[in-house]
């Protein structure tokens, strides 16, 4: 089979790195990739949203599955655009439909969906910008810290934690008024604050029945001890000790099973990845957030331990017949520290030579902020994360462990990474 994967992340890479494993695979093409993804499959040079130039590309190169990595894409509607045309029709997409990706393309829809099916979360109330004194008065009634979250996508940034009911106030009238994120703070979600520890759970559906893949937690801020800025992730470590089975089983009976039915009520036929962003409160399960693909950097521990075969799953989600399929999954924990550039997630220079990959044995690396120096042919350093060094262990300071020594092995100049990940879930 020849397939098409778009994105560029650690994520990608993980994915590639794992469909290159599967029999099925004919040739693998990575739109647009890293330097890492070049050793699966070939990059090209497609933008995820250009759905134009993509369909020309799977009908010039004979694709027959575009897996999609990225949210963008989907809640753009890439999937609806392949179920539209003459042409590409009959070629399935991983990833759902537009209206699937609503649970992660708006906050509004995803919460008023939660509400319906009876899915544990916030309570919570949307305001409009001709809504703002409602709003204001809404914060009132409420105690700090106060969540506010901008409807749609804003690159992760959306979500604001206020300590201060001034600075609530403000950061509203910002959002509505100013449209800080702006047409995505068209519309702002008040949430009540839930105090817990998070988790990331995921599912592959074929809109029938699902598979629960392995849970993993992934490592938000910057500086150890969960200090400082948010991040794309610092790491991840698969699987989550405190999810254990009674607590999984929550999961699945209030939260997964819910969510599979409620989309189907709602006549969403939906292919992909679930991703529920959980938070533990006492021993119960509460939904943070809806995603709709696969998380990263939870993906580079995740997907490392799915010993079935992908392409295979990814077949039986287009064929519907997942039930069919076995999830074999590696009892082992798998371990993803990233390296980042000096000044991440604020200003960093790119372009840096990356030195040392080469010696690197027991782990494996995902890349995602990288590229080929198109003179020198080295590769360089091209985002702020830059590199997920993953690895196994029989436990997980065993995991870390190999971890951290091999991304001290890796060099850059300015190069971080955090060495304190596991230190919560011990
Ligand atoms: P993001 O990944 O940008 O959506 O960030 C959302 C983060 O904000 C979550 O990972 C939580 O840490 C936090 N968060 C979101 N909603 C709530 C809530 N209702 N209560 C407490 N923390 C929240
Ligand atoms: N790790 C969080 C995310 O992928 O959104």
């Amino acid at each position: 089979m020849n397939v098409l994967l778009i994105g560029s992340g650690g994520r990608e890479h993980a994915l590639a790195w794992k469909l290159a494993r599967s029999p099925l695979l004919t040739k693998l093409f990575i739109a647009p990739g890293n330097a890492g993804t070049t050793a699966t499959g070939e990059n090209v040079d497609l933008k995820s949203n250009d759905f134009e130039s993509i369909k020309n590309f799977t009908l010039e190169n004979r694709i027959q599955m575009v897996i999609v990595g990225p949210e963008d894409p989907l809640v753009n509607g890439i999937h609806d655009f392949f179920l539209e045309d003459q042409k590409l029709k009959h070629i399935p997409v991983i990833g759902p439909i537009k209206k699937g990706a609503m649970l992660e393309g708006s906050k509004d829809f995803a919460n008023n969906f939660m509400d319906k099916y009876g899915i544990p979360t916030a309570a919570f109330k949307t305001f409009n910008s001709g809504q703002i004194r409602e709003g204001l008065k809404y914060l009132e009634s409420k105690k700090p810290p106060y969540v506010l979250k901008a409807d749609g996508l804003a690159a992760g940034k959306g979500v604001l934690i206020l300590d201060s009911l001034e600075s609530a106030k403000e950061e509203l009238r910002e959002m509505l008024e100013n449209k800080k994120f702006g047409a995505a703070s068209a519309r702002v979600v008040i949430e009540d604050f839930l105090s817990g520890i998070e988790l990331s759970v995921f599912v592959l559906t074929d809109g029938k029945s699902y598979k629960i893949l392995p849970s993993a937690k992934d490592y938000k801020r910057i500086g150890e001890g969960d200090t400082g800025l948010n991040t794309g992730g610092m790491g991840s470590i698969s699987p989550v000790p405190f999810a254990d089975a009674v607590f999984m089983d929550k999961v699945e009976k209030r939260i997964i099973k819910p969510t599979i039915d409620g989309l189907n009520a709602e006549g969403i036929k939906y292919k992909g990845f679930v991703f529920f962003g959980l938070i533990k409160v006492d021993n119960d399960p509460y939904v943070i957030e809806y995603n709709v693909r696969m998380g990263d950097p939870e993906a580079e521990s995740v997907i490392p331990r799915i010993k079935t075969d992908l392409l295979k799953m990814f077949q039986a989600v287009a064929n519907e017949n997942l039930e069919d399929v076995e999830l074999d999954v590696d009892p082992d924990f798998a371990a993803a520290v990233f390296i980042v550039s000096g000044g991440y997630p604020e200003s960093y220079e790119k372009g840096k030579q990356i030195k040392g990959l080469d010696n690197i044995n027991d782990s494996i690396l995902f890349h995602a902020g990288t590229t080929y120096d198109k003179v020198t042919g080295n590769i360089i350093t091209n985002g702020g994360r830059v590199i997920a060094v993953t690895s196994y262990g029989k436990t997980m300071q065993e995991a870390l462990e190999k971890s951290f020594a091999n991304a001290a092995k890796i060099n850059f100049e300015g190069k971080y990474f955090r060495r304190d990940l596991g230190k919560d879930l011990l």
